[in-house]
Order: C-alpha cells, then structure tokens, then sequence
C-alpha cells in the first residue's frame, strides 16, 4: 500500500560530502550550458526560425539555453493537438495518471541536487532556495497523485430505494498552463501534474526567464512514460503568444501564475466566449502580494526581526509571499528595526554559485531597474537604514534595503516591488496595525508577532489574507500542510498543495440510474 503523504525533507548543506554532492552536480550542468531546446507539439520537437538565449542572471553573458520560441499559429496548433490527445489521455484512469507523477516524482527525488542546480544557474537561487524549490516540486506530485485516487473514489451519497446514484469528477478539457519565473519547478510542476492528473492535456508556456527548467521536467516527464502528446511545451512571449492560447475556443481552462496585471488580462480575454467555443473558461489566476508581518508591543523581538529579514530577503525578495511591509508597534519600532538593518547587513549577496551566499541576484535587467526606481522613490518616501542600491557584481545584484518611516498611503507601501526591500511603518496601536496590513489591494500572506491571545484572536477573524501566519515568517508554505492562495486582487484562492485544488482542473458528472 502507498504510504501517507509527507514532505521531501531540505538538504542540510552543512556535512562537507552534502556541500561537495552539490559542487558536482553544479559542474555538471555547467558542462550542459548552452544547449538547444525546441517547442514539443503533438508530442514532436517542431523546427522553428527564432530563438532565445536564457540567460544566468548572476552573469548575464553566461548563456544557460537556447531556446526555440513558438509564434501564434504553433500556439494555435498546440491547442489543436492538445485538444485531440485529450480524447485518449481523459480515458486513462486517474489511478493510472497518478502513477506517471508517482514515477515522475521518484525520478526527481533521485536528480534532486541536477534540478536544483539549473536554478542556480537559470533563476539565481541559491543553494538552500533551489532545494526547497526541488523539494516542493516533488510534494505537489506526490500529493496530487495522491488526491486524484481519493477523488477518484465514489463520494458518499444518500441512497434512496430503487436508484443506484454515483457521483465522479471527469476531466475539463485542454488547459494553457502559464507559470511565473520566481519558483521556475515548484510551481510549473504543480500547476502542470495537476492538471494531467486530473485527466486534461496541458499547454505548458514556461516563464521566459526560466524555459529550460521547464524544458528539463518536461524531459523528465517524457522519462517517466507519460504520452508525450498530453503535454505541449511551448516557449515564446507571452505577449505574442498568450492570447492565441488564451482566447483559442478549444482552451477549456488556464491556470495563471504571475503578476496582478498580466493575471487580470486573461481573466477579461478568457471571459469573451469566441465562435465555436462550447463552454464558459475556467481560469486560475494566482497573482501578486503586498503581504506584511505585523508585531505587537509584547513579542519576542528577536524571532520577530529574523522572521522579517528571513521573509524580506529570501530569494532576493522575489516571492509573491514576501514580506513587503514590517508593521511594527510604536513601542518597540525603533528596537526591531535596529535589529533587522543588524540582520540585513550582514547577509551575503553575490554568486549563488557559492555554497555561502544568501542572496543572489534579481532576475533581469527590467526587475533590476524597476527595484532600483522602487529604492529610489523609497529614498524620497522613508529613510534608508540599510542598503538601498546596487550591490558589487556584473550580474543584477542589488543591497538587501531597509527602508524605516513609511507611510501606510505611500507608493512602497502598496505597490508589489519583487524585490529585497522592506519598507518599515509605524502603528500606534494593535488596531491601527491590523488597519494598515488591510488597507492594499492584494490579501495573499501576512504574519503576526504577539503574545495577546486577544490580538492573535483579531488578527485571525480580521486580518484578511489567503495565508495567515502567526509567531513565524510569512513565506515557506508546505504542500499539504498550508495550502497557499490569495484573496481580493492576490488571486482566485485556488490553495494550491490543498485538498479543493483538483475541484477546480475537473467538473463532477452525477450519473444515476433506475434499478
Ligand atoms: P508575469 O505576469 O510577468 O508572467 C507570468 C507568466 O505570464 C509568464 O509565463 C509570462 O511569459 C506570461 N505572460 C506574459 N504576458 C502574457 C500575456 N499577455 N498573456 C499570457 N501570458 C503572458 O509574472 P512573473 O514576473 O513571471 O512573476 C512574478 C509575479 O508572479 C509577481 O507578481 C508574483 O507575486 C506573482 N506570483 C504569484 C504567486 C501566487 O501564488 N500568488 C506565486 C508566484 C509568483
Ligand atoms: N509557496 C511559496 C511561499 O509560501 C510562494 O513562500
């Protein structure tokens, strides 16, 4: 019998053989650097005439792939061929789908330390994110797996005499799969298995930052017997491409990850029913996040302040779950803020090639200006206490920055930066502190210091975010464990690793009959 689901355990890179497993396995991929990666249509690798370099964002001359960029008739073709494998791929029974992410998921477990170097080199992680990265990539497979065979199960009805009733869950049809770069396995994976799974066939439009991770699973996926037909692979812009896969009239759902804007474009094209479309789109959009840690006057100040820099800092702040905003009780500000520039400057930026660097670069040149023009308007809406500008490096490497005296209304304080900054605000009180981690427009993760039952209490009725801590960070969601999805403009809610998230990739089909 399988056994329960539980989580990939982190690699402690501590033990010297940990640390040198991984320094191989970076040489490795450093050897596959460069090579060539095609669109897979119709299970086919299709020729095309334009290519893309991906590039590493810690040196940006250094070339990861190559990589063949689809235009709007492949997008288009890719639908059409999605489209007809979904009549062999939805028969397949789920029981059956799960054992590809079973097998999947092992093959994985088995080339963790290969996956996670291509972040290293493709997404700037550093070691110890591109290995929780791994790691979550196989729980959601183990996990999806997992909840397709208890969905697969007749749901309990009540039986009335004369009539056999049974309830299932059949798949949508064919999804367009568009995940961000930020966590280029975790969440592609997740977004792609599940919807397999589930029975559809898949469209896949990896990030442009991050195509050859993408194309690499998808390898991976091929490796594990799954009909190569039930999953496109589709590089290109998402502006050239999106809204070919978007608005085709055989595209039954996309499930979307990525920015406010973009995530909000799809909902609006998805919602015109186009000539020949028989059926209303699903979409999944999971968007951005101003999320903020809030600590009361009576907390552990030191947990606090790690908690800050830990959820500010990690993977250069390009989390949706990041915290953005420390709202800090007027009482003890000015010592938790001291503390977090302490923590803050002494964190290591550079080659997240090397074992000992916490943070690497951002992404690329648009993410690096763009933080850049953030630090500077925070530098004119705040005080700068700790960084506040570009750090040493040919790649884009900017300071962790801690940016003290914001006001709630100011421009830091409400737009989505992605970046390593954290903007510091001052709260009168408890009240005036869970009014200001409200007053944004996204309600995705928040996080909550204190001591006071009573305030615990209000934060979890009031504060309104998909994903409420309390005492810990704000970034980190386990798969199974805390479902993750936001509310007002962060996105539909979808709790991806949660046990509703199949509900939403399939329609339930109630068949009775007379006896
Ligand atoms: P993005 O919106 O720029 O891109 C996301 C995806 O959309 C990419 O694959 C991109 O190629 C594609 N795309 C771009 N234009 C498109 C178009 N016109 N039509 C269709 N697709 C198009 O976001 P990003 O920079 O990749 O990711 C960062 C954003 O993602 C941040 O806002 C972050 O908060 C958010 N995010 C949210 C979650 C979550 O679970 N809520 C998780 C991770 C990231
Ligand atoms: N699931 C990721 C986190 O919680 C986004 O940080």
């Amino acid at each position: 019998m399988l056994e329960a689901f539980r989580n990939e355990p982190f690699t402690d890179f501590s033990p010297a053989h940990q640390a040198q497993a991984f320094k191989e396995a970076l040489k490795r991929v450093e050897k596959e650097l460069g090579r060539e990666y095609r669109p897979i249509v119709g299970g086919e690798r299709i020729d095309v005439d334009r290519f893309a370099p991906s590039v590493n964002p810690a040196n940006p001359k250094q070339v990861i792939g190559i990589v063949g960029q689809a235009d709007r008739e492949l997008a288009a073709r890719a639908i059409r061929e999605a489209s007809e494998a979904f009549r062999t791929w939805s028969r397949v029974p789920g029981s059956e789908r799960a054992r590809y992410l079973y097998k999947a998921a092992a093959l994985l477990r088995r080339r963790k330390f290969e996956f996670s170097a291509w972040m290293v080199y493709e997404a700037g992680k550093s070691w110890v994110e591109a290995d929780v990265d791994t790691a979550e990539a196989i729980d959601f497979m183990e996990f999806y797996a997992r909840e397709m065979e208890r969905l697969e199960e007749r749901q309990p009805l009540y039986r009335i005499v004369g009539e056999d009733n049974e309830l299932t869950y059949i798949p949508l049809g064919v999804g367009v799969v568009i995940p961000p770069w930020n966590f280029p396995l975790a969440i592609m994976v997740g977004m792609t298995t599940s919807a397999l799974v589930a029975g559809n066939t898949v469209v896949l439009k990896p990030a442009s930052p991050t195509p050859v991770i993408a194309a690499k699973f998808v390898e991976l996926l091929h490796e594990a017997g799954l009909p190569p037909e039930a999953v496109a692979f589709l590089p290109g812009s998402g502006g050239e491409v999106g809204d070919a896969l978007v608005e085709h009239p055989l595209t039954r759902f996309v499930s979307f990850t990525g920015s406010r804007e973009i995530g909000l474009r799809i909902n609006e094209k998805a919602a015109k029913a186009q000539p020949g479309q028989r059926w209303i789109k699903r979409v999944i959009a999971e968007m951005g996040g101003k999320d903020a840690i809030v600590v009361d006057s009576d907390s552990d100040l030191n947990a606090a302040a790690e908690a800050i820099v830990v959820s500010a800092f990690g993977f250069a702040g390009q989390k949706c779950s990041a915290c953005s905003r420390a709202i800090v009780h007027e009482a003890v500000y000015d010592e938790v803020l001291a503390k977090v520039a302490e923590r803050a400057s002494k964190l290591v930026v550079g080659d997240p090639t090397d074992g000992a660097t916490y943070m690497g670069p951002v992404i690329d040149e648009k993410a690096y200006l763009s933080i850049l023009a953030y630090i500077e308007s925070g530098r004119r809406e705040g005080r700068i206490v700790c960084g506040g500008g570009k750090a040493a490096g040919d790649g884009y490497f900017i300071e962790p920055t801690v940016i003290a005296d914001v006001e709630p209304g100011a421009r830091i304080a409400q737009e989505e930066i992605f970046g390593p900054v954290v903007a510091f605000i001052r709260a009168a009180s408890f009240d005036e502190a869970l009014r200001i981690a409200n007053d944004t427009d996204y309600g995705l993760t928040g996080a909550v210091f204190s001591r006071s039952r009573a305030h615990l209490e209000r934060a979890r009725r009031e504060f309104h975010v998909g994903n409420l801590y309390f005492n810990r960070k704000c970034t980190g969601a386990l798969v199974g464990v805390h479902p993750f999805g936001g509310f007002n403009l962060s996105g539909t809610d979808s709790k991806a690793g949660g046990r509703d998230y199949l509900l939403l990739l399939t329609q339930a089909k109630l068949l009775s009959e007379k006896m």
